[in-house]
């Protein structure tokens, strides 16, 4: 029992406070990202700049472009936000955003009567006939149209409006990409009085546009890491505090390592935690290990089933040790893990497990091998150096670690180990830790 809450009330402040399956959209609950939102700020004063976020999946991207978004876009309006598909072409996100500029006008005011949509060539048009987008994206002809139409769009919409376009990489045809490129530098050179906020999934700016990146020179590029460590337990103190509850320095700094510095995992933990304390009979005010294990099972049980079907994938075969060798590739961190590295890892976690002995080395190798092929949920792939791995999806490590930690597995990278205990006190019981790596360029 959480004191003060029933379970309406407790449902709607939790949905406030953790929210794993959507993006934050304010200051107060985005963590750890002050620099990255000055930076943005400080480019969107600039005029004819705007500014492109990517990293890698689930690090928080759109929830950083929904927040500025949020700080820039002026009170009168919402901002406008495009979702990318395969086929978006530049002319289908603009009449995305001119539908959504004129819908918005329609219901905030006056804004568009007769008067005011005189001198309008474009929206006028969709405004009376109510035109869906893909009419109207088969009327703009070419860039200057579009160009034309994003004007209309900065006279209707709002006093600063602002345009989020997320996951730009799953943009298929890369022609769209210059054209894009094409489309900011027109609109810096006209004037138009709109502020573009881009994100794409990549862990570089290469692999999300090839051989386009010159195009993008007029955007800030603003490269997403994963959290830092304070970040992490930031975010599970911060919830909870919400609630009156405190939670140990041991117990938050293992939320912060399972979660990899994913907010998603913290986000699902918190969440799944503050529902247990809530059905307890008994008044609580901190959260105990055991509390934090049943936290961390629900969790599992909850987690996207993206992310836990190559786990299932890879640990149900006919001989039952690869859920041990799949623990032993998780322990490492950051970039990959060699061969020889995993084995320590693994040899320390068979160590804590009673009831089996551990594979030989060939046996172990040939294991981890399999675990690069689609029917073994490919968790895997290689890396340039000979016995050098990596994770095919990078956000698995974070769920591979909660299992390992849910059947109180301490994975312990000795490297880890040394650096976490210069860095911070932690109890018997801990997980690997890495010093956030500053951005590229810095
Ligand atoms: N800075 C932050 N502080 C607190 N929570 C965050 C932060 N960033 C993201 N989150 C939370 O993490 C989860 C994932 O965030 P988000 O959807 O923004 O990531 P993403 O990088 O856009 O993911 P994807 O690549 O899947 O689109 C969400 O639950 C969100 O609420
Ligand atoms: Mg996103």
């Amino acid at each position: 029992m959480i004191e003060g809450y029933d379970k309406f009330s407790f449902g709607k402040k939790l949905n406030e406070v953790v929210s794993p399956a959507r993006p934050v959209i304010s200051i107060e609950n985005l963590i750890g990202r002050e620099d990255e939102l000055d930076r943005i700020e400080k480019a969107l004063f600039s005029p004819g700049r705007n500014v492109f976020i990517y990293g890698e999946r689930g690090v928080g991207k759109s929830s950083l472009a929904a927040t500025a978004a949020n700080q820039w876009q002026s009170s009168d309006a919402e901002y406008i936000d495009v979702s990318c598909s395969p086929d978006s072409t530049v002319k289908s996100i603009v009449a995305s955003v001119a539908s959504q500029a004129v819908n918005a006008s329609w219901i905030s005011d006056s804004r568009l009567t007769e008067q005011a949509t005189i001198g309008l060539q474009w929206l006028k048009y969709s405004i009376k006939s109510e035109v869906s987008p893909t009419d109207f994206s088969e009327k703009i002809r070419g860039i200057s149209d579009a160009v034309e139409v994003l004007k209309e769009v900065s006279l209707i919409h709002s006093e600063v409006p602002v345009v989020v376009v997320d996951e730009v990489d799953r943009i298929e045809c890369e022609r769209e990409i210059d054209f894009l490129a094409d489309l900011l530098k027109q609109i810096g050179d006209k004037r138009v009085e709109i502020k573009f906020i881009f994100t794409g999934v990549g862990e570089t700016l290469n692999e999300i546009l090839g051989a386009h990146q010159s195009a993008i020179r007029q955007l800030e590029t603003i490269e997403l890491p994963r959290l830092s460590w304070d970040a992490r337990w930031d975010i599970a103190i911060h919830a909870l505090k919400e609630f009156n509850i405190e939670i140990s320095r041991d117990i938050y700094i293992r939320i912060a390592a399972v979660s990899d510095g994913y907010p998603y995992y913290v986000h699902l933990i918190v969440e799944k935690l503050l529902w247990i304390l809530f059905e307890k009979d008994e008044v609580v005010a901190e959260v105990t290990w055991d509390d934090y294990y049943s936290a961390l099972y629900k969790a599992i049980l909850g987690i996207a089933a993206e992310l836990a079907r190559p786990y299932e994938l890879a640990v149900n075969q006919r001989s039952q040790d690869y859920e041990e060798v799949l623990w032993s590739t998780s322990a490492d961190e950051w970039q990959g893990a060699y061969l020889s590295d995993m084995h320590k890892q693994y040899t320390n976690i068979m160590s804590q497990v009673d009831d089996k002995l551990p594979l030989p080395y060939d046996k172990y190798s040939s294991r981890v091998r399999n675990l690069l092929k689609p029917e073994y949920g490919e968790i895997l792939k290689k890396g340039k150096k000979q016995g050098y791995y990596h994770y095919r999806e990078k956000m698995l490590r974070g769920y591979i670690r909660m299992q390992a930690e849910a059947n109180r597995v301490e994975i312990i990278s000795k490297e880890a180990e040394a650096t976490i205990k210069n860095f911070i006190h932690v109890a018997a019981k801990n997980v690997g830790y890495h010093k956030s790596k500053p951005p590229k360029g810095l």
